[in-house]
């Protein structure tokens, strides 16, 4: 999948990856090469450039991402961890000056096409880029990758973008949005435009709704500082789940081709109702956990694990429309939180119900509506629920029953080798490859943003506060009295 239909641009020579001690790298990024690297995708001769302000020398990083690997579930294998040693480097320096990326030159000898991964705060985006270009780095050939958050709205986003467009050409930006290096999502595609089954019915006429859960069982935490900043609007509405809402209403895009794909789901954006402060109160709903009992622990509220009384929500419900042709009147329910009681991301197709019941009212009463229910984890599993006659005879008459008829990916694939890939190592081997199909472009950042100001205003205007939910639970009372206010329900 996503392979690119022009000709391919040749492959990266080299990462150079800014922030190379943090969180990011050390969970994500280094094991992520590595596996490719396993796998046989790292050309030769290509070098992991590390670098960050911690004074290390190339032994201790190396030391370090050893033990990294060597603490992982999947364990080092000894001729890998060879060959991938022996590309690793790494400079201390202070990228965000012009000497500081000058002094990543001489371990670039020879590399023409580097990509560079930044793997630091957002706020220091534009001073590398411009860094990279004062040492000549920004090459026409080299490449950069971007982590969300892009801005905190519309306006910062943009500013981020000029920013880094004033070196780098869009078509050598890669902004990662990490649930699109999920082969759940990528499997998204496949199911709507691999099978001739669905497309067919994926519209108005026959879907009654649509649900989109991502549901996380951990708390903020240490990680207070950035989220008290965005909440769970910023930090997953924004970006994760539009996307998968993107996937789910887009057109068929003409190919595979970035243009086209990319095309598809900014239409969908663009096509999203903006929220007024009329309608925010009874469409959406922020929360904000509590004390509770989570995994069977007690739980700790976050303005506990914030230190004082904070305004930022942890969980958001809200009913989204897309106004056009394919889905005008299908609402799409999105919610997302900490410290819920599973972890789950979950879509759910709800169907219309047969237009009439030919069986009797015993039956009838049986009879529920055909939902596609798409797990994208912890499980990966695809169930589409079937009406069934209920086996053996009874005096009323024909007995129904909904039955699934499910699809395990996991057990599917399971074999020998076979292992859950890390999202990053799709994602990597993409910007080496120059595909951008599974990368957010400008104006896609720019139309999310756009919509979620339109929800972040409609709120303040209406002087929304989050509800407290006990940690544990699926939110406040306010999520449930969302979605039956149009007759329906979450699916738990
Ligand atoms: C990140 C958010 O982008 O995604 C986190 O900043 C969130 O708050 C995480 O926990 C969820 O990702 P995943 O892959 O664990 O579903």
């Amino acid at each position: 999948m996503a392979q690119a239909t022009q000709a391919d641009p040749p492959l990266a020579d080299a990462i150079v990856l800014f922030g190379a001690t943090g969180d990011l790298s050390r969970r994500m990024l280094l094991p992520s090469l590595y596996f490719l690297d396993a796998d046989g995708h790292l050309p030769k001769g290509f070098k992991v450039l590390a670098t960050a302000r911690a004074q290390l020398s190339r032994d201790d990083f190396v030391g370090q991402v050893e033990t990294i690997l060597k603490a992982r579930p999947e364990g080092l294998d000894a001729a890998v961890w060879a060959r991938f040693a022996a590309r690793l480097d790494y400079v201390a320096c202070d990228a965000t000056t012009a000497e500081g990326a000058a002094a990543l030159c001489p371990y670039l000898e020879g590399r023409k096409r580097p990509m560079f991964f930044l793997a630091i705060s957002p706020s220091l985006y534009a001073k590398v880029c411009a860094a990279l270009a004062a040492a000549g780095l920004a090459t026409e050939a080299s490449r950069i990758v971007l982590e969300k958050p892009i801005g905190r709205d519309l306006e910062t986003s943009r500013q981020v973008n000029e920013a880094v467009g004033a070196v780098f050409h869009e078509d050598r930006i890669f902004r990662i949005d990490h649930y699109l290096g999920k082969e759940t999502v990528q499997n998204l595609i496949a199911l709507r435009f691999a099978n001739t089954l669905f497309e067919p019915l994926w519209n108005n006429l026959t879907i009654d709704h649509v649900q989109i859960t991502v549901a996380e069982t951990e708390g903020v935490g240490e990680r207070w500082p950035y989220y008290d900043e965005y909440g769970a609007l910023r930090d997953m509405l924004q970006n994760h789940m539009l996307q998968l809402l993107c996937f789910v209403a887009m057109e068929p895009p003409a190919d595979m081709d970035p243009r086209s794909v990319r095309n598809e789901k900014v239409k969908v954006l663009r096509s999203l109702r903006r929220f007024t402060r009329a309608d925010v109160q009874n469409a959406s709903i922020r929360g904000q956990y509590a004390r509770g009992v989570a995994g069977g622990k007690e739980a700790a509220g976050y303005e506990a694990e914030r230190g004082q009384p904070t305004g930022t929500e942890t969980f958001v419900a809200l009913r989204a429309d897309i106004d056009n042709w394919r889905w005008a009147g299908v609402p799409f329910f999105l919610r997302t939180g900490k410290r819920l009681p599973e972890r789950r991301t979950q879509i759910v197709i709800q169907f219309k119900p047969v237009p009439h019941s030919i069986f009797g009212d015993a039956a009838s009463a049986d009879l529920t509506a055909n939902r596609l229910v798409i797990d994208l984890q912890p499980d990966e599993d695809i169930a589409l629920t079937l009406m069934n006659k209920s086996p053996g005879i009874s005096k009323g008459g024909m007995r129904l029953q909904s039955l699934p008829l499910s699809l395990s990916l996991l057990r599917a694939y399971e074999g020998p080798g076979q292992r859950r890939r890390i999202a990053y190592e799709r994602l990597l081997l993409d910007v080496m490859q120059g595909n951008s199909t599974l990368f957010v472009r400008r104006d896609e950042v720019e139309e999310a943003w756009r919509w979620i100001d339109g929800v972040a205003d409609a709120w303040a205007e209406a002087g929304m506060v989050p509800k407290p939910y006990a940690a544990g639970s699926w939110g406040p009372s306010g999520a449930f009295a969302l979605i039956e206010r149009s007759e329906r329900a979450w699916l738990d």
